[in-house]
């Protein structure tokens, strides 16, 4: 997620928006730029890198006076981390500039449009695009900026939170919000704009939110003037006093970053199927595999190699491409793979899964594979992260920085991304019928709303882990495309609350761990109307006779579990395949609450690190 600051009013711009920006470190990003107005020019620098060498390159730079500023810290989602990349982003006559967070789906067919009309662009940005965009509106209908920037968002698709300067109207900025944050604060003549509340509470705690498709024109003394981006009617401002102090406007309002990014999972979702995903027009758009797309069909196999969460993501990639594309997939986690001589060729596909793209072992791993011939494919949700680098060619997950330890929203959005891929090739080849693959997109569609759904359970979900906060050993049980969510449910649990725990096929539970079951025993089991639902059943019966408590992850208006079960927790019906995108919602929430219930460091739990750069 990127993060934006702007100020207009009667002190300085410059100390306030970098502090800002400082204030929106938490947010993660790769580059920072800052753009100043001294009554004369705008002044702008940026850099690849972090604020404070931003600051160091402005104090080279530019002169600071002003009382004007938008300054931004670019997660990169187009373009890789770069100088030129960074917001903010000039027009081409140099009169406007723009800072951006979002992703504008449709930038590519409005940047050829302008190309067409002359228009040159420095970046690959989506948000260079766009500022020439307001530029060539404000030229062609000879409109002031407000109404340009209105007519040029009505010819945008995607998401977006921006503000826009115009040398030539110096007592106002343009912003505007769809599907990214966007608050305004209110002082004594003077107006702060950024993502959160963070770097204006300082100043003032009233504050008003834009709402999704609203704009609204801040000027130094005439205030804030609210608008519809669709029809320009306006909107009377709601402002609001603010009550979160800064660690809370960090966290969203969540007590941990863990927390947040669970439920940012429906955002973070839809975020990553945005622009790749067009369900009506029955397309997936994804360059990395359309430049690649014979490689995949003519690959012997494809393997899989990752660590942890990220592994276990590739575990369900393995069900999901064998049944789809009927391509032939190993899973292998990196730190063997690196080191046990594989069998590597030239006819091998390999995918890379790593949030943080720096994971040692997956780095190395990739390397071999390369050294062997093999094609390398990396799913990543850091752009410009090394593994991103190494790899031939990728996709990103779209998930925004994920701050706790504990992956939740990385692993959601790896197997949206690998489902996308899945159903790409096996259209190509032609292994599943059309309208199985429609009936796929569109419910895939739905799963953010279904995410939201299941999220639902919370409460219900804090009552279930009170009950079973002290146990010493869990065992989590799933069939099919849940038994890598069983897995996954168990290293939540482990890596968070240090309690032990275990996943395991269900029908694997006669070869050995049903020794284990007595009443001390909390065994989840995800039970889930689609596949082998009646094994898993006759499984849940197993244990029960054997004194298990059973906690089982369900189908809304499960009556059979429910008879057997000492607790269930219910998310909604999807197609099997995703199933996965909803089970692992309600697992996540038990490791939470469990691991707050018992007073351990959520965010940071004992001898982990978020990325593990080492052997
Ligand atoms: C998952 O909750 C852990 N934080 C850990 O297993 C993690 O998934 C693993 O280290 C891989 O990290 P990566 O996805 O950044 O490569």
């Amino acid at each position: 997620m990127c993060g934006i600051v702007g100020y207009i009013g009667e002190r300085e711009a410059y100390p306030i928006v970098l502090e800002g920006l400082k204030r929106l470190e938490y947010r993660g990003y790769d580059s920072a730029g800052i753009a100043l107005y001294d009554g004369q020019d705008i002044k702008l620098s940026k850099t690849k890198g972090k604020v404070m060498d931003l600051e160091a390159r402005v104090d080279q730079e530019i002169e600071t006076n002003g009382t004007v500023g938008i300054g931004h810290t670019r997660w990169a989602t187009h373009g890789v981390p770069n100088d030129v990349n960074s917001h903010p982003h000039y027009s081409n006559s140099g009169d406007l500039v723009i800072i951006h967070n979002g992703i504008i789906e449709n930038y590519e067919s409005l940047k050829q449009e302008l190309i067409k009309r002359g228009y040159i662009f420095k970046s690959d940005t989506d948000t260079e695009v766009l500022i020439n965009l307001i530029e060539d509106v404000k030229k062609n209908e000879n409109v002031k900026l407000g109404k340009a920037v209105q007519i040029a968002l009505n010819q945008v698709i995607g998401a977006y939170a921006i503000a826009v300067f115009d040398k030539n109207k110096p007592n106002e900025i343009v912003v505007a919000k769809l599907g990214s944050p966007l608050a305004i604060g209110i002082g004594e003549n003077e107006f702060f704009i950024a993502s959160d509340a963070t770097p204006f509470l300082e100043y003032t705690k009233k504050a008003i939110y834009l709402e999704d498709e609203e704009m609204a024109i801040v000027r130094r003394k005439k205030g804030v003037k609210i608008r519809k981006i669709k029809n320009d009617s306006l909107v009377a401002p709601y402002i609001q006093e603010l009550q979160m102090n800064l660690e809370q406007i960090v966290k969203g309002g969540y007590e941990h970053f863990m927390l947040k990014e669970i439920y940012e999972q429906p955002h973070a979702i839809k975020d990553t199927y945005r622009g790749r995903l067009r369900a009506k027009q029955g397309i997936i758009k994804m360059s990395g595999i359309d430049d690649n797309i014979e490689k995949f069909l003519n690959a012997n196999r494809i393997i899989v190699i990752a660590c942890g969460t990220s592994w276990h993501a590739g575990l369900v990639a393995e069900y999901i491409f064998e049944d789809l594309a009927r391509i032939p997939v190993e899973v292998e986690y990196a730190s063997e793979f690196r080191y046990r001589n594989p069998i590597i060729t030239e006819k091998d596909v390999v995918i890379a899964i790593s949030q943080s793209g720096e994971t040692a072992d997956t780095l190395a791993a990739i390397k071999l594979a390369k050294s062997k011939g093999a094609f390398v494919f990396g799913v990543c949700n850091v752009v410009g992260s090394s593994i991103a680098r190494e790899t031939h060619a990728g996709a990103y997950t779209h998930a925004g920085p994920e701050i706790g330890v504990a992956s939740t929203k990385a692993f959601t959005t790896q197997i949206t991304v690998l489902t996308l891929i899945a159903l790409k090739l096996a259209k190509e080849k032609g292994s599943i019928s059309n309208s199985k693959f429609h009936l796929h997109l569109q419910e895939l569609e739905l799963i953010p709303s279904k995410v939201e759904q299941a999220l639902k359970s919370d409460p219900h979900i804090k009552i279930v882990a009170e009950t079973y906060k002290e146990a010493k050993n869990c065992l989590y049980l799933g069939r099919g495309f849940n038994f890598p969510v069983a897995l996954e449910g168990a290293l939540k649990l482990k890596e968070i609350s240090y309690i032990h725990a275990e996943g395991y096929p269900a029908a694997e539970m006669k070869h050995g761990p049903i020794a284990l079951i007595d009443e001390h025993m909390p065994v989840f089991v995800i039970a889930t109307k689609k596949g082998h639902y009646e094994k898993v059943v006759s499984n849940i019966q197993e244990i029960k006779s054997r004194k298990g408590k059973i906690i089982g992850i369900v189908t809304e208006g499960d009556t059979d579990v429910k008879n057997l079960a000492d607790h269930i927790i219910e998310v909604p019906e999807t197609l099997e395949i995703l199933t996965p995108l909803l089970t692992t919602i309600p697992l996540q929430l038990l490791s939470y609450h469990i691991a707050v219930l018992l007073d351990k460091n959520v965010d940071q739990p004992r001898n982990l690190a978020k990325s593990v750069t080492v052997e």
